[in-house]
């Protein structure tokens, strides 16, 4: 009997488990919403309209630009993308703006290299008001998408029920599952329930989906970045645990690139969401992006860092009287990424601090490397005293890692 029930438990168990083995790092890539909304007026704007034409150039640039070849894979569809269901049902992609369907659409994303992405809402309609996957249509989208071999999928919340999220997220999870096919799901589920215990279930969610977006929508603005920074910060205790190689948090896309960030607060947006473990999901035109812009976003320290295979989240370890914050992630081989971000609005601040004061208690010497100078600081001990100049809404960050830990292959 007990055997028995044992095994029922165990079988239960391997049914809400995700199990999908995907994501094991932070996905990367490029996902649609925050530059392009929903764009639909092809007359008015062809070159920036949600089009199959937009994602075959994004595909074309990821692949031609050095993004894949740095981990940049996904090219993620967003809202605004469906013509509705056809007789049997099943979800058809706008006829005029998407010609060749969005399994064409995977099929160019696999010649190249790059995975397919694709948004639906759990609900009535999606936010952007098109139809949505009702309970009852779960299993159904589920399989078509896997027939157009789509990779991950995005399933928003908006005009659904919080009993119809209970019920929905896990059943699509085991829908996904059941197809076969490896999708990554990527739950905005948190963000519907105001994104703590005890209405968020982070255990069930580790258990069902890959990444989740916890809280509000990313806006091209600095005020946007800090109130989401803010919300994490504040939450860190609840939100830092729950992240780890296979579910991440997901603070929303990087905004590098477009038009609300100065040069110091795309640094800033692209080294915090790195110690935080978040997806790299660039949502600008790749089109048109600037070099410096393509600098902060295909620095390989930084993105080895966020890449790191122990998936741990970093925390904000200080809040100094000064404005001045301190950030921590672990990483492999006793290694660390530390960001110092400066709050300040008035001038570049010269911030002294030792490793003891950031809580390194040991008799190791550590080496720095300053992830966007590439400058190295040697014969760091923990009562070594350093200086750091930090600009106003800017970060410095360092990839320090212990100096008898040099020459021990990376994992
Ligand atoms: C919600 C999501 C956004 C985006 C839009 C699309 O607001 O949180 O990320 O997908 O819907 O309508």
């Amino acid at each position: 009997m007990l055997l028995k029930t044992v095994l029922l438990l165990a079988l239960v168990a391997q049914v809400l488990v995700l199990e999908n083995g995907l994501l094991r790092k932070p996905p990367m890539g490029w996902l649609a919403w925050e530059r392009f909304r929903c764009n639909i007026d092809c007359n008015e704007d062809p070159k920036n309209c949600i089009s199959e034409e937009l994602f075959m150039e994004m595909a074309d640039r990821l692949a031609q630009d050095g993004w894949r070849e740095l981990g940049y894979v996904y090219l993620n569809i967003d809202d605004c993308w469906i013509g509705g269901r056809d007789a049997k049902g099943n979800l058809v992609p706008d006829r005029k703006r998407f010609p060749h369907g969005i399994a064409f659409l995977a099929d160019y994303a696999h010649s190249l290299g790059l995975k397919l992405g694709i948004y639906e809402d759990l609900g009535n309609f999606t936010c952007m008001g098109y139809p949505g996957t009702t309970l009852d249509k779960v299993v159904q989208d589920a399989q078509t998408f896997a027939e157009w071999k789509v990779d991950m999928l995005k399933l928003d919340g908006c005009y659904s029920s919080p009993q119809e999220r209970a019920e929905g997220y896990p059943k699509m999870a085991a829908a996904l599952n059941a197809t076969g096919r490896p999708i990554a799901f990527s739950c905005s589920w948190p963000a519907y329930e105001g994104g703590l215990p005890p209405k968020v279930n982070y255990t069930l969610l580790a258990d069902i989906c890959n990444l989740w977006r916890n809280f509000d929508d990313i806006q091209d603005s600095w005020r946007s970045v800090l109130s989401i920074l803010d919300w994490f910060v504040t939450h860190q205790d609840v939100l830092q645990p729950v992240a780890g190689p296979g579910h991440w948090n997901d603070p929303d896309v990087l905004l590098i690139g477009n038009f609300g960030l100065s040069f110091e607060q795309a640094r800033a947006q692209m080294a915090l969401w790195t110690v935080l473990a978040a997806p790299l999901l660039m949502s600008t035109d790749l089109r048109t992006i600037s070099a410096q812009n393509i600098d902060i976003l295909q620095n390989p320290l930084m993105i080895k860092i966020n890449q790191d295979p122990l998936g741990i989240q970093g925390r904000r370890i200080l809040k100094e009287k000064s404005y001045i914050e301190v950030y921590l992630r672990p990483l492999v081989n006793e290694a660390s990424a530390i960001v110092f971000f400066s709050r300040r609005t008035d001038m570049p601040y010269h911030y002294h601090s030792s490793l003891a004061r950031l809580n390194f208690s040991s008799s190791v010497v550590y080496e720095a490397q300053d992830v966007y100078t590439g400058e190295i600081i040697s014969g760091l001990q923990d009562k070594t005293n350093f200086t750091v100049i930090i600009n106003p809404s800017g970060v410095v960050m360092w990839y320090l890692y212990p100096i008898s830990k040099l020459g021990i292959p990376q994992q």
